[in-house]
C-alpha cells in the first residue's frame, strides 16, 4: 500500500486486513498503551486546504501514536493564499525531507495530483477531496460497522440523504460492496441521487420509511449545500419532514439496527437530536474508532516505504 487515494478498485483481503490492523490498535488510540514506534523517524505533513473538525484531529492522533513528527500546515496563514501554487508548496515541504502527505481538498483529484508528483518514496493519503473520495472514513465506517454486526454478507445497509455530493457515500458504496455487503440501499430525493449510482449495485429508494425496512445499520448523511450549485432542493424543513431521520422513521428498521454518520451533523435537518444522541448512536464511537483505523493506513503505507527502501518491493 503506497497511497492510499481511493476504496475503488481495492480488494477483500486488502480491506479486510486494514480492518484486522485497526482492531490491534484499538488499545492504543485508546492510550491503554502510549505509543508504538512504527512511525518514529518518519515526517507525516497534514495539509487541509478545506475545513475539517475530526479527519485532521484523529490523523494528528494517529500519527502521534505511531511515533511520527506530525507537521500541520495552517493554509489559512501558509503562503497558498499568496498565490503559490499546490506544486510549489508540495516542493517546498519535500524538502524538508517529509515522508507522508495527509491531504484534504475541494477539489476532486487533489490527492491524486499529489501522488502523481511527489518524490517516489512520499506516500499520500486522501483526506476526502470535493465530491469524490473520503477513503479513511469509509474504513473507519466499516470497522464500526463490523465491531457491531460481524459479518457484512448478512447486512442490510442504508445510506440516506445527498448522495450526488457526498465523497463519503460514494467510498462506503466501494467499502460495502468490496466486503460483500448482503445488500447496499441508497435513498434520498431524485435531485441528490446521481445516475451512476445504479452502476455499483444499490437498491435505489426514495422513501426514508420504505428504505430503511429491515435495515441493519442506517447512515444519515449531511446536505452539502456549499457543493450545489442550481440542483433543485428542498427547504430544509421540507427535507427534515421527507428524509430527517427521527425516532418515528426508525420504525421499521430493525430493532437492533445502528445508526451513523459521518459528521457534522445538522441537527433538526438530516437527523433529530433523540436519533442522534439515542441509545442506537454509534456516531462518536465512529470518530474515536478513525484513531485506530487511520494508524492502520499510515502504519501500513509506512511499512510499505520502508520494504521499498530495503530493495524488498511493494507489499
Ligand atoms: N467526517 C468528516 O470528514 O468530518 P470533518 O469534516 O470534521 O473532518
Amino acid at each position: 500500500l503506497k497511497h492510499f487515494l481511493t476504496i475503488d478498485g481495492l480488494d477483500r483481503p486488502l480491506l479486510t486486513e486494514i480492518l484486522d490492523r485497526a482492531e490491534g490498535f484499538l488499545g492504543v488510540s485508546e492510550q491503554a498503551v502510549k505509543k508504538v514506534p512504527l512511525c518514529r523517524g518518519k515526517i507525516i505533513a497534514n495539509l487541509f486546504f478545506e475545513n475539517s473538525t475530526r479527519t485532521r484531529t484523529t490523523f494528528e492522533l494517529a500519527a502521534k501514536r505511531l511515533s511520527a513528527d506530525v507537521l500541520n500546515l495552517n493554509i489559512g496563514t501558509s503562503s497558498t493564499s499568496k498565490g503559490e501554487t499546490l506544486l510549489d508548496t508540495l516542493r517546498n515541504l519535500e524538502a524538508m525531507h517529509v515522508d507522508m502527505f495527509v491531504v484534504r481538498h475541494n477539489v476532486s483529484g487533489a490527492a491524486h495530483f499529489f501522488a502523481q508528483h511527489a518524490a517516489p518514496h512520499i506516500s499520500v493519503i486522501n483526506a476526502g477531496d470535493g465530491s469524490h473520495s473520503h477513503p479513511t472514513q469509509a474504513m473507519l465506517d466499516m470497522f464500526t460497522i463490523r465491531r457491531h454486526k460481524g459479518d457484512f454478507g448478512q447486512l442490510t445497509v442504508a445510506i440516506v440523504g445527498d448522495i450526488l455530493h457526498s465523497r463519503v457515500a460514494r467510498s462506503q458504496i466501494h467499502a460495502l460492496r468490496g466486503l460483500g455487503t448482503g445488500e447496499v440501499r441508497v435513498i434520498g430525493p431524485r435531485t441528490l441521487i446521481p445516475a451512476p449510482v445504479e452502476d455499483l449495485d444499490v437498491r435505489i429508494f426514495h422513501d426514508l420509511r420504505e428504505g430503511v425496512r429491515d435495515a441493519d445499520v442506517v447512515i444519515m448523511l449531511r446536505l452539502q449545500r456549499e457543493r450545489m450549485t442550481g440542483a433543485l432542493l428542498p427547504s430544509e424543513r421540507e427535507y427534515f419532514h421527507l428524509y430527517g431521520l427521527t425516532e418515528a422513521q426508525l420504525e421499521t428498521a430493525k430493532p437492533d439496527a445502528i445508526v451513523m454518520h459521518p459528521g457534522p451533523i445538522n441537527r433538526g435537518v438530516e437527523m433529530d437530536s433523540q436519533v442522534a444522541d439515542g441509545p442506537r448512536s454509534v456516531i462518536l464511537e465512529q470518530v474515536s474508532n478513525g484513531i485506530a483505523v487511520r494508524m492502520a493506513i499510515m502504519s501500513m503505507c509506512i511499512g510499505s516505504q520502508n520494504r521499498r527502501s530495503q530493495g524488498e518491493g511493494d507489499g
